[in-house]
């Protein structure tokens, strides 16, 4: 029997030509934006493995309408926007993309910290509308990063991997985790302590019960004037309306943003303030990357179809 696989949206790299190896067809959805629920439904109904964005939402309705499904691979780290419950039971293996794009979004993690502390914002903006009045004992000063205290939410691989930059960088490390993890540098602390001692924070957990909100206004209350706030992870994790307060109230120096609370939408307060940086979720996209992702989960899905165990199959 021809096994059929669906992805939600184009993916770079051809993972097309993978599953042509196995005699696998594929099908892809080539409009330029996320299906509708109705729409995604009716394409993938048939499919015994789907690749999904991290835009789709992959609800116990949804599952339930999927009469071959046996895989869902996210073409995405986090998998919050997929129902594991409803997934495990049907008895439908979901998988992620871990490792591949750890280096990829420490590195906007970095970007962020710097770009936060240094004023690229301010300054970019000055260039552009041509109003370089000339070198300046005190124009746009910001924060330097060495000999400073990087908080790190979050122990996993970007965190790692955002912790081994900031040495680079002469930063200290302190982290916060579900549990202390030797192979991260740095020392442990309790949250509350890390939101009052850093002078940069950045989150680096997945989204679900226990983590949304889990950075509430009382934590974001505790940063001190010169703080930066960074988040690649995902908007919900953390106050965001809070946090326009303080940034608009200059209460903390500055913040760099990759995510946001209800993407797409966002809170267009924070396009009015010069005190943040704001990225639209790029933190995985790089050329590499994003080859890298489709492969993954691409062959994820044929390991599943073809009987085998899922390489990356998400804890759960
Ligand atoms: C992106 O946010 C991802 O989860 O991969
Ligand atoms: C992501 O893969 C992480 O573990 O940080």
């Amino acid at each position: 029997m021809n096994l059929k696989v669906f992805a939600t949206y184009k993916l770079p790299g051809n993972p097309g030509a993978l599953f042509g190896k196995e005699g696998i067809s594929f099908s892809e959805n080539l409009l330029p934006r996320l299906l509708r629920t109705e729409e995604l439904i009716e394409q993938a109904a048939e499919a015994d493995g789907i690749i999904s964005l991290l835009g789709d939402k992959i609800d116990a309705d949804v599952i339930n309408k999927l009469k071959k499904c046996r895989v869902i691979a996210n073409y995405a780290v986090g998998f919050n926007n997929i129902d594991l419950n409803a997934a495990r039971e049907r008895g439908i293996t979901v998988t992620n993309t871990p490792d591949v794009l750890s280096a990829a979004t420490a590195e906007i993690a970095f970007l962020l910290i710097l770009a936060a502390a240094r004023n690229l914002n301010a300054g970019e903006k000055m260039m552009r509308n041509k109003v370089f009045l000339g070198w300046s004992p005190e124009l746009l000063l910001g924060y330097g990063l060495e000999g400073k205290t990087l908080g790190l939410v979050g122990a996993g691989r970007i965190a790692q991997k955002v912790a081994k930059m900031a040495l680079g960088f002469g930063m200290n490390i302190i982290y916060f985790s579900r549990s202390v993890k030797p192979e991260m540098p740095g020392r442990f602390v309790p949250l509350s302590e890390l939101m009052a001692t850093s002078d940069v924070i950045s989150l680096h957990i997945p989204l679900d019960e226990t983590t949304n909100n889990l950075i509430s206004a009382d934590l974001l209350d505790l940063m001190k004037p010169s703080a930066i706030f960074v988040n690649t992870a995902r908007g919900e994790v953390a106050d965001e309306k809070h946090l326009i307060a303080l940034l608009k109230k200059r209460k903390i120096y500055a913040a760099g943003l990759d995510v946001y609370t209800n993407e797409p939408n966002f809170n267009h307060a924070l396009t009015t303030l010069d005190n943040v940086v704001l990225l639209p979720h790029i933190g995985s996209a790089t050329f590499e990357t994003r080859t890298a992702m489709a492969h993954l989960a691409a062959n994820n899905v044929i390991s599943v179809l073809k009987g085998g165990e899922p390489i990356t199959p998400v804890a759960s």
